[in-house]
């Protein structure tokens, strides 16, 4: 009876194991890709933040070229690496959509497997959460109303009122002129600051220059001062401790290596 239920256990094991190795060839690609997708599936079991061969990406798609809609869909340069890494690691991308200032605690209390929103490497956000090794390089920029001359460079701002999206760099930097006197408008999207900015309601506006020349292709009178304000590297966050870090550095180093993150970028970033 004992040796019975050791037999259908064993048989039951088997199916499911070829029921996997069927679902995972089906989806076609290469042959070290099959074996690295049956090995996460056999992990992602045993690690319950990827369950159902998912893999769960928290950012804010409203910033233009690294994450943003077409139609329903979330497009962009993090969309599309991260989709690579997905791929190589043989998990499915589900991307969650969020406040930017909510991406952290998502990760760290497993809601989301990791963070990718254009997200620059600082020590604070270090003590939260683990960044995986950087995938590209951003500047902080200064955005102001063509014509207006209350702010020509970073040493105005201290004087000015400053239009931020919360929680990100642009806000952390420039939350240190406060004591000098300026005063900080915070919203929820990159988009609403550039708004109030058209609408005079702030005098400069400090975010990344990627989507500091998307918000300015698409709204009439704003310009990017020249004088840089502050050079970042992006990253993916992690939860602490998490061996996730250490697989997608092995597909991150290897889609440098074949050129697919600067095609990536390329194709959303036309240098002029
Ligand atoms: N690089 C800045 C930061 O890490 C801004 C990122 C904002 N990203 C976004 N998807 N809205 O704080």
């Amino acid at each position: 009876m004992k040796n019975m239920k050791k037999i259908l256990a064993a048989v039951l094991a088997i199916a499911v194991l070829c029921t996997t190795a069927i679902a995972f060839a089906g989806c076609g690609g290469s042959d070290t890709d099959k074996s690295s997708a049956t090995d996460s599936t056999t992990e992602s079991k045993a690690d319950d933040t990827a369950a159902n061969g998912e893999l769960h990406m928290a950012t804010n798609a409203f910033f233009e070229p690294y994450e943003y809609y077409e139609g329903d869909k979330i497009v962009g340069i993090d969309a599309e690496i991260a989709d690579a890494i997905c791929q190589k690691l043989g998990y499915k991308l589900v991307i969650d959509d969020m406040d930017f200032d909510s991406i952290i605690t998502a990760v760290q209390s497993g809601k989301a497997d990791f963070g990718m929103a254009g997200m620059t490497v600082t020590e604070e956000r270090k003590q939260a959460i683990d960044f995986t090794d950087t995938y590209t390089n951003a500047i902080q920029v200064i955005i102001v109303k063509e014509g207006e001359d209350k702010v020509k460079g970073a040493d105005d701002l201290k004087t000015a009122t400053i239009g931020v999206q919360m929680g990100t760099t642009g806000d952390i930097y420039v939350s240190d002129f406060e004591a000098d006197g300026a005063k900080i408008e915070r919203f929820n999207k990159g988009a609403d600051a550039v708004l109030a900015l058209s609408q005079g309601k702030v005098d400069a506006v400090v975010i990344d220059n990627q989507p500091a020349k998307a918000f300015v292709a698409q709204n009439e009178g704003l310009a990017i001062l020249e004088e840089p304000f502050e050079n970042e590297e992006y990253a993916i966050c992690v939860a602490k401790g998490s061996d996730l870090t250490e697989k997608i550095n092995g597909a991150l180093k290897e889609l440098k290596e074949d050129g697919t993150i600067d095609s990536i970028i390329k194709k959303y970033i036309k240098e002029d």
